[in-house]
Formats: structure tokens, sequence, C-alpha cells
């Protein structure tokens, strides 16, 4: 420190050691290993409790020239701190964003992991398939609820409490009765929307119904208890067998083929009159006889029949003034047909590497 300096003004008392100051003050920052550190070296030295901060505060007892001069000394020492903070600063930042960086890395070259892709369940596939067929003729969507009454499920489609024909379908009862009081049960086919269709509005009508059905069956190769059916009801003014017949062709082609014959056998449902099984000409021998059609030559396709009066009458509708024909199928047995499957449960059993596979 410049003697001439010294005791500026000829005030008593020691001339302030700055270089000192700075010195401790530059060490001190120097030493700071991180930046809260750096905030307490900052408080210590620079603020006014400092003795960087005393000498300023000092500095209003001296006379105007010593003031002058040690305050641009003071001044000098703490931009010399100031600079020095700032630069261990700046470093030290430098330093954590580094280390948050490398703590945060990302390997952006990694492959990503892909999430399995998932697809449409065969049988969903083919119901699908069988719906839009119908939509194609000018059908609508209809549907109704797997837990059903009896009223719908049998009474209204002409099975009466003890008629013989509801052994054809052993039913699982549901605890309780529905709103119309008649005992609860897990319908066992689509049916019942039927008539539900019928009574929420007047005829026409043209719908196409899947949905899931169930019966107390002991799962085999061909049976499951719960199992998909498509339903279709057409009503309207002057329908007739050839309306029923030349739409089950329809269907016929469409899903199995465009050189696909079908044939009517006479048969039995409560709920349509006359009734009728439709046989389509095998898909695989085209008719000669194979082992898919048992060297038939037909494959037993759906059942179908003129809706019968009653049901009409159950559904609101006046049987003397429209006429109409249903038809009802499980849609596992057309699936099993067309992809060769062989054991119906496959279908239920959900083993990821055969839903894979197809
Ligand atoms: N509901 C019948 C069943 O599950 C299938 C059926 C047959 C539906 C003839 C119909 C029909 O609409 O007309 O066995």
């Amino acid at each position: 420190m410049s003697k001439q300096l010294a005791n500026p003004g000829g005030q008593g008392g020691a001339e302030p050691d700055l270089d000192a100051i700075v010195a401790a003050g530059r060490a001190a920052i120097a030493g700071a290993g991180d930046l809260e550190a750096l905030r307490e070296v900052e408080q210590r030295h620079l603020a006014r409790r400092s003795p960087l901060g005393e000498v300023q505060r000092a500095l209003g007892a001296l006379p105007p020239e010593g003031r002058r001069v040690i305050g641009q000394r003071v001044n000098q020492a703490r931009a010399a701190l100031q600079q020095a903070l700032a630069a261990a600063r700046a470093e030290l930042e430098a330093a954590r964003d580094a280390a948050l960086l490398e703590a945060e890395r990302i390997d952006v070259t990694l492959p990503g992991r892909v999430p399995p892709r998932g697809t449409v369940h065969p049988i969903n596939r083919t119901i699908d398939e069988g719906v839009d067929i119908f939509l194609g003729l000018g059908y609508r969507v209809a549907e109704g609820p797997e837990v059903e009454t009896d009223w719908y499920n049998f009474e209204a489609l002409n099975f009466a409490l003890y008629h013989p024909a509801r052994s054809m379908q052993d039913s699982l009862a549901v605890q309780g009765t529905g709103p119309d009081g008649s005992p609860l049960v897990l319908r066992t086919h689509t049916s019942p929307v039927q008539v539900r269709t019928m009574l929420a509005g007047p005829p026409p009508v043209y719908v196409v119904i899947p949905g899931r059905c169930y019966r107390a069956d002991t799962p085999d190769t061909t049976h499951i208890p719960v199992f998909n059916q498509i339903e279709v009801l057409a009503v309207d003014e002057g329908l007739t067998m050839g309306d029923l017949k030349g739409t089950m062709l329809a269907f016929a082609r469409a899903y199995f083929g465009a050189e696909r014959e079908i044939r009517l056998r006479p048969s039995y449902f409560p709920f349509t009159e006359p009734s009728a099984e439709v046989d389509v000409s095998c898909f695989v021998c085209g008719g000669r006889g194979c082992r898919t059609c048992h060297h038939q030559g037909w494959i037993e396709l759906l059942g179908c029949g003129m809706v019968h009066p009653s049901v009409l009458r159950a559904g609101g509708y006046d049987p003397e003034k429209v006429s109409g024909f249903a038809a009802g199928t499980g849609m596992e047995r057309p699936y099993m047909l067309r992809s060769g499957l062989e054991d119906l449960r496959t279908l239920t059993d959900n083993d990821l590497r055969w839903l894979a596979s197809v």
C-alpha cells in the first residue's frame, strides 16, 4: 500500500489494510466448494458487517480528502472481490449444471421399448364381419342386456313356462327378478332383443343383433358356456319366406364365397313358424364332399324362420298387418369352419401365443 496515502487527511487511526482484506476475500472465494458456500463468503466479505463494509462505514468520519482517496480504494477492493466472486460463481454454476446434466443424462441412441400391439380378437373380427354384411344390406345394429328376464328370453318368444323347448337351452339363473317381475336369467340367445326392438318402435324394422350368450354347458371341443350370436330380424309389410331365403343366400355368399348355394331344411323353433335350418354348400370342396362337411357337401349354418304371430304380438305388432323373418346363429362355429380351428375352447383360453398367430 502506498505510504503517501497513509493516514490521509492527517486523521488519526491506522490505515485500513485493504490489500489484506482483498487477499482474505479472494482466499475465501477460492475455497468455496459450492454455490451455497460462495453465498456465505459473499456475506462474510462484502456485506455491511464485513471488514470491507466496516472500512466503508468508517469513511464518513474521514476528512473529505482522505475520504475520497480511501473511498476509491475501497471501491477498487470491492470491485476486485466482486469480480472474483462472479468468476467463481460462473465456474460453480457451470459445474453444477454439468453435474445435473450428467445425472439426468438420457441415452437417446438406446432403442425404445415398443409396447406389444394388441389386435381385435378373432371371434370379434368374425362378428364384425357378419354385422357388416347386414349393415351393407341396410340393417341397423340393435343390442340388449346379457342379464335378461325370463319373459324376454322365453315367454315372449313363445316358450311357455313348462314348454319342452326350454330344455333346448339350459339356462343359467340369476338371483332376483326383473322390472317385469319375471325371474332373471343370463340370456341363452340374442332372440330376446327381437322383442325389445319391436317394443321400442313401430315397423318396419331391419336389425342385426350381435351379443354374448350363456348356457349351462360343460366346456369341450364344441361347447363353451359363453358364446356369441348374431341375430337378424326383419319385420315389414308383406315379407315372405322368399325374402328370408334371399337374405340368407346373400349372407352365405358374402361370408363363405360368391359360389356358395344354400338349402333350407324344415326345423322347429318356438318363435318362428315355419322354421328352417340353413345349410351352405361346403366352401372347402364346393359340395363334392370332404372332411369339413363330413362328406355331406353341405354345412349347417343357422336357424331361421318366419316370426311367429305370438312373437309379433308380444312385440306390440299386428300379425294381420306385418310379417317378418328372423335368423340366428353362434359365430364361433362359422369361425371354426373357416379357420380350421378344432377346439372351441381355444377362443377363450387367451393364450397369447395363439392369439398372436391368428
Ligand atoms: N335363438 C336360436 C338359438 O339360439 C337361434 C335362432 C333360430 C334364432 C331361429 C332365430 C331363428 O332368430 O329364427 O338356438
